[in-house]
């Protein structure tokens, strides 16, 4: 069955470079960026790594766990590991699951057969603390992951949680949101007594 959006994420137990995780057990109260690549040793998956190492503070202020995952062994991953941490001048410490015998990446339909045979392609998921799918991306594996996007797809999702709110196109954080439809205005007075500006009856906006 195809996972969807608010699906409980499938769980899992597996070897990472940082031993074997139950996946729900791991994320526990954090939210957690679960993201796919080729193989080891591919110079595109060498800079995502390396620049989800960079952005170890970033993950970490917005409680999100990043866990990485390619179809080859733990041993294969540590001697990938040093590269990446030489190459891109960093130390990466999230866990890399080895998916050698491609179980999870089947799980999170990772496999694209029209791309490989054998390999994951780029495949994001963001879940929650629910466990639930928030978010999917697949990218081609010619084409690296813009991490500035995750990182604002995951600002966006929370501050949409904690204040019942949509993001417009193109937001940051900081920039006017979104009144969903299903708020009326009389409601729209009372959660955001900040006020609003009404373009038309469907398209409000608001300062969180
Ligand atoms: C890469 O990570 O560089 C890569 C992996 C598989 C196919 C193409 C590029």
């Amino acid at each position: 069955m195809a996972l969807r959006l608010g699906d409980t994420a499938p769980n899992f137990q597996i070897d990472t470079t940082k031993g074997k995780i139950d996946f729900h057990e791991w994320i526990g109260d954090s939210w957690c960026f679960f993201f796919s690549h080729p193989a080891d040793f591919t110079p595109v998956c060498t800079t995502e790594m390396g620049r989800t190492a960079q952005l170890a503070k970033q993950f970490a202020d917005r409680n999100t766990k990043p866990l990485g995952l390619s179809t080859d062994t733990v041993e294969e991953h540590n001697k990938w590991i040093e590269d990446v941490n030489d190459t891109q001048n960093t130390t990466l410490e999230f866990p890399i699951v080895a998916d050698a015998d491609k179980k999870i990446s089947e799980l999170y339909e990772m496999i694209h057969p029209g791309e490989s045979e054998t390999a994951a392609v780029r495949s994001v998921y963001i879940i929650d603390p629910n466990k639930k799918i928030r978010l999917m991306m697949t990218y081609p594996m010619s084409v690296g992951r813009n991490f500035d996007e995750i990182l604002r797809v995951i600002d966006a999702l929370q501050t949409g949680d904690q204040h019942g709110i949509a993001t417009p196109a193109d937001w940051t954080p900081g920039a006017r949101v979104i009144i969903p439809p299903t708020v009326s205005n009389e409601d729209a007075q009372k959660k955001f007594p900040q006020g609003f500006e009404e373009i038309r009856s469907y398209l409000r906006y608001t300062q969180v």
